[in-house]
């Protein structure tokens, strides 16, 4: 992968990287779709496909996750991807270096999964290094995530420039998300409760947090098969939490729908 990026280099041509874990859906091809409009014609977009172990902190979790790389890569060949970078294995046997961050990581997704982050950018900064991109793309999706990664850019000098996609939905408001096709169709009406608590949240400016949260609780809960992990309102650009909700905060959420845990956020 690496020689190959050098010799795009070589001549001249632009590289976008869209990393993804596979199981591709509507929200990878815009992502893709983004990147194409990026560098056009003469560009290279690189599709990487990587069920990465280092990112997740339940074995179950990692076992279960779809694995779906035959119609993958015909979503890429639809898309006119270039290249879909789908290596076994990123590891070495004894690998004893990984990427850290140590203030955004300590909110939200981070004390929720305990060493999440660190494999997220780990193997993002592995994959910066073999497809050498001139840009990446991420979905807004993972907010936090877009976050921790332009901190690591910044932090670590990488010369990337980060491009970020809008969130899909399913038509119920459900946040398109490989971990969907872990739900049953049941569980699928259930999880349309995380935007519906978007929603309400938008029409609650100026209410204190906690009171919202514990309401939002109220109203997710009511589904009979989830369960908060966790609700915030932050600050769109620091991630702090904010006391007040404001026109501008953002809202995450994380909710199990049965045994699949789902993300979402908003602007507000
Ligand atoms: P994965 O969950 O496969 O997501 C790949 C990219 O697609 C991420 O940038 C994610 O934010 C984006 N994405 C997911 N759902 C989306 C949606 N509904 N609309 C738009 N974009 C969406 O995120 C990862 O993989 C991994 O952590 C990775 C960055 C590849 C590192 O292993």
């Amino acid at each position: 992968m690496q020689r190959q990026a050098f010799d795009w280099r070589q001549a001249g041509r632009r590289v976008v990287l869209v990393p993804t874990m596979g199981a591709l859906h509507d929200g990878h091809r815009s992502l893709i779709n983004l990147a194409r409009k990026k560098v056009k014609k003469g560009g290279v977009v690189v599709v990487s496909i990587y069920v990465n172990p280092a990112q997740f902190n339940d074995p179950q979790d990692l076992e279960n996750y779809p694995r779906t790389l035959s119609s993958d890569k015909k979503i890429c060949r639809e898309e006119s991807v270039d290249i879909v970078f789908a290596p076994n294995n990123l590891y070495k046997k004894e690998e004893s270096v990984e990427v850290k961050e140590n203030s955004l990581t300590t909110r939200l997704e981070g004390v929720h999964r305990p060493g999440h982050f660190a494999g997220v950018m780990t193997v993002v900064a592995k994959l910066f290094n073999l497809v050498l991109p001139d840009f990446s793309v991420f979905g807004e999706k993972d907010f936090q995530q877009v976050a921790v990664i332009r901190r690591m850019v910044r932090d670590l000098n990488y010369p990337v420039s980060i491009l970020v996609g809008p969130t899909l939905r399913e038509e119920n408001g459900l946040a398109m998300s490989s971990r969907n096709v872990l739900l049953t169709n049941d569980h699928r009406d259930q999880a349309a409760v995380l935007s519906r608590a978007i929603e309400f949240s938008r029409q609650s400016i100026g209410s204190r947090s906690s009171d919202l949260k514990r309401k939002l609780r109220r109203l997710i809960e009511k589904q009979p098969d989830a369960q908060v992990d966790y609700i915030e309102f932050v600050d769109t650009i620091s991630l702090s939490p904010v006391t007040k909700v404001k026109k501008g905060s953002r809202i995450l959420l994380a909710v199990k729908i049965g045994s699949v845990r789902l993300i979402d956020n908003g602007l507000l």
